[in-house]
């Protein structure tokens, strides 16, 4: 692996001989927190291997694009991109394009390659994003096109996946997530994440630790734990809360994602023992009619979900719980949706992220009858949107007139404990805490001035 980077590194070094600078790497990333983590540690190696930073595909020596399958409007914006690109690489055949993550693994997304983007240089899957060195080696020395996708990851690439796991560049300095586990068993009969994310493994607590550890020596304050279902962390979840919120200098942990049929009573305890773990959970509710819970297989009821709400309420008051809801999922009626709406007003959420259902092949949901018009969808989902945007200023204004802890994300925006946005005035620096008195509450953020401490 290190032979693969130095390799690469040496071409860098002649590329720089030639043309008085380094070459140049633009990495945009698409999907969740789990690629933008991925990114940072792909950019990590570029670093490692010689490459700078470009400002867009257009200066760009090398275009990466790490890609995420959970919706079609996903998949269809890098389509767009790729397309884009086909043009550029006509006019700078040298420019190295890279195609990764979620959609190589998916055979239709292979095909759609194959017959319209075969201008396309690197291509591999998420359990390859490790081995990305050795793919750059291979295709700058051979010039022919590279592909490579696993099904699962390799125990023999253990040592690959050290280093990629230690090359990580830090996009924010103040906060980084922290992959938790991989992979996801569930299977929601929507979803396609368990066919390109594997089966469910935990990384084991040592590890995150020292990679919690050596984060907050370089600067981070908060640490965002990642896994498709944090509750069925092999090893305890709340257990492991308690342990990083042991980790000196750190100030603020928050995870995602909560299944609601896993979780558990030591979490709630885990709240109220546990100062650094924010009041705030994401919990994806994605229906509220038990009909559609149950063919979207989420192994829970509208009654459950609501009650879980009133324990998590109960544990920790004044928690803020923000949600997934999928809109026209198939077979969805106006009585089911009615129970969605009703749902999310019982629920009283502080935020929400709201999706039109997007059918993906080889899910159990693709093959369902009765899919619901373009038109509905839409229609429904402003009514949502309608529902929900009062709910989330009711929320917000919660904090007039108060003075919260912000954590800055650089001197004019922040977060507060229960993760809403809040826009000041300041000189601080990002991790910095403040107090700020709020003036303003809106929807989607609230505004105020520093409070004298
Ligand atoms: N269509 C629409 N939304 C989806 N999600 C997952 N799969 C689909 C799909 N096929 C949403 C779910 C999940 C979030 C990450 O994405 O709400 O919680
Ligand atoms: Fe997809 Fe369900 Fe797994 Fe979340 S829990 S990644 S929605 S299958």
């Amino acid at each position: 692996m290190l032979t693969h980077i130095q390799s690469v590194h040496t071409r860098s070094t002649d590329f720089f001989t030639q043309n008085g600078r380094y070459p140049s790497a633009f990495i945009q990333t698409f999907g969740c927190q789990m690629n933008d983590r991925e990114s940072e540690k792909l950019h990590g190696l570029l670093t490692a291997m010689g490459y700078t930073e470009a400002h867009g595909e257009d200066d760009a020596d090398l275009v990466l694009y790490n890609t995420c399958c959970v919706r079609e409007a996903a998949e269809n914006r890098v389509y767009g991109r790729l397309g884009r690109l086909k043009k550029l690489k006509t006019e700078q055949p040298g420019k190295v394009i890279v195609f990764c993550g979620c959609m190589p693994q998916l055979d239709d997304v292979m095909e759609e390659v194959r017959k319209h983007h075969r201008h396309i240089d690197i291509i591999f899957g998420t359990f390859n994003k490790h081995r990305f060195p050795r793919l750059l080696h291979e295709h700058l020395s051979g010039g022919l096109p590279v592909v490579e996708i696993f099904e699962a990851f390799r125990e023999d690439d253990a040592e690959e996946i050290a280093m990629y796991d230690s090359q990580v560049s830090r996009f924010a300095p103040h906060r980084a997530g922290v992959t938790v586990m991989h992979g996801c068993d569930n299977y929601c009969s929507y979803c396609i994440v368990p066919y390109v994310r594997g089966r469910e493994v935990s990384r084991a607590p040592s590890d995150v630790i020292a990679e919690v550890r050596g984060l907050v020596a370089d600067g981070a304050r908060e640490v965002l734990l990642l896994g498709q279902n944090v509750n069925s962390y092999e090893f305890g979840f709340a257990d492991l809360l308690r342990e990083v919120s042991e980790v000196e200098d750190l100030r603020r942990i928050r995870f995602m994602t909560s299944h609601p049929k896993d979780l558990s009573e030591d979490l709630l305890r885990a709240y109220r023992e546990c100062g650094k773990l924010c009041k705030h959970i994401h919990l994806p509710m994605q229906s509220g009619s038990d009909r559609i819970l149950s063919a979207m297989n989420r192994g829970y009821t509208r009654s459950a979900y609501l009650d879980l709400i009133g324990r998590l309420r109960e544990a920790v008051p004044d928690i803020a719980v923000t949600t997934d809801i999928i809109v026209g999922f198939p077979g969805e009626t106006e009585a089911d949706f009615d129970d969605t709406l009703s749902a999310v007003r019982l629920a009283g959420f502080s935020g929400a992220y709201t999706f039109k259902y997007s059918r993906r092949e080889g899910t159990p949901a693709a093959e369902l009858a009765g899919g619901v018009s373009k038109e509905v969808i839409a229609a429904r989902f402003s009514r949502l949107q309608e529902t929900l945007e009062p709910m989330l200023l009711d929320y917000n204004t919660r904090h007039m007139g108060h003075v919260v802890e912000v954590m800055a994300e650089n001197a004019s925006s922040g977060r507060t404990d229960d993760n809403v946005l809040v826009h000041f005035e300041s000189d601080a620096a990002p991790g910095d805490i403040l107090p700020v008195k709020i003036e303003h509450c809106k929807s989607f953020y609230i505004t105020g001035r520093l409070a004298l401490s």
